[in-house]
């Protein structure tokens, strides 16, 4: 496994493995590297002759009150894995690196940016978007990796990608669970054991809504109500979104139809957490 850490180097590499005839697979990460993140390496892998991951715990989606500087780091821990899954090159870029001295320039988001997580987060869709356009115009991969666990994370880089004409195919991959059905998530190394117990709530109330759609329910409201309650059998987990949206406008919709996603936000102590799923 070969490690950069300036963009010059990446971009040499996949235009040398491009010109040898191969795709090329960009996984784009913070790093604290969990079974989710690895199973967008399998999938880079199952699909692209070669595979970069980056690792870049981005500054410019954290707010001010955001948890950047306590954020999990584990570089050694993560090279040893990304070698052990195979990844051909890792991207850990510093900070000035991917934001030179005097950097002004910015992907802005457009709505999407102030709807669920941008609604409570303002600017972090913004800088999401930006990073993943630095990172794919870094990179010029083929195809780029994305977990659906960060549903409105997703729409804003389709588009973003889309409205761009960046060219790399935008792949989605399921969620990622523990064997209780919690969402991994780096930000789970923040729970105690208790607050990890309660944070499971999340994972039921998507449960439910999907059971309820798959048994024909399509009201909106009746599976947002069905969710509050589940949710609410946790007083401890504050509830910031539960709501149905199309998942390519993340605009509330009335009446769910194949593809409409369930989307929850909440705080379990001092830590946020997201979970979705989309309805059949
Ligand atoms: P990070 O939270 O490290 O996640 C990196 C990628 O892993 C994202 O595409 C995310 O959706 C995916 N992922 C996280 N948890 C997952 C799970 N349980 N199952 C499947 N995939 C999962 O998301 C980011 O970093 C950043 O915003 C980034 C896109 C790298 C831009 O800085």
């Amino acid at each position: 496994m070969e490690i950069f850490r300036t963009v010059a180097e990446l971009r040499a590499w996949s235009r040398r493995e491009r010109n040898g005839g191969n795709t090329i697979g960009l996984v784009p990460t913070m790093g604290a590297l969990h079974a989710g993140h690895v199973s967008l390496i399998h999938a880079s892998r199952a699909s692209c002759g070669f595979t970069a991951l980056s690792l870049f715990v981005n500054p410019t989606q954290f707010g001010p009150k955001e948890d950047f500087a306590r954020y999990p780091r584990a570089f050694e821990a993560d090279c040893g894995l990304a070698q052990a899954e195979g990844v051909h090159a890792l991207f850990a870029p510093s900070v000035e690196e991917m934001y030179p001295a005097g950097a002004a320039t910015f992907v802005e988001a457009g709505d999407l940016g102030n709807r669920l997580d941008g609604a409570s987060r303002p600017g972090h869709f913004r800088g999401v978007a930006t990073v993943v356009a630095k990172l794919l115009i870094a990179a010029e991969p083929d195809r780029a990796f994305f977990g659906q666990k960060d549903a409105a994370q997703v729409a804003v880089i389709r588009r973003m990608a889309r409205d761009l004409r960046l060219g790399a195919e935008i792949v989605v991959c399921p969620t990622m669970r523990d064997a209780d059905g919690l969402a991994l998530s780096s930000r789970n190394a923040y729970l105690s054991v208790e607050e990890r117990a309660q944070a499971l709530v999340l994972a039921r109330a998507v449960r439910r809504v999907e059971a309820l759609a798959a048994s024909g329910e399509r009201r909106t409201g009746v599976l947002v109500a069905a969710a509050r309650e589940v949710l609410a059998a946790e007083p401890a987990v504050r509830v910031e979104y539960a709501t149905v949206v199309d998942w390519a406008t993340l605009a509330p919709v009335e009446t769910a139809t194949p593809g409409t996603l369930f989307a929850v936000a909440a705080w379990v102590g001092g830590t946020r957490l997201i979970d979705n799923a989309v309805l059949e």
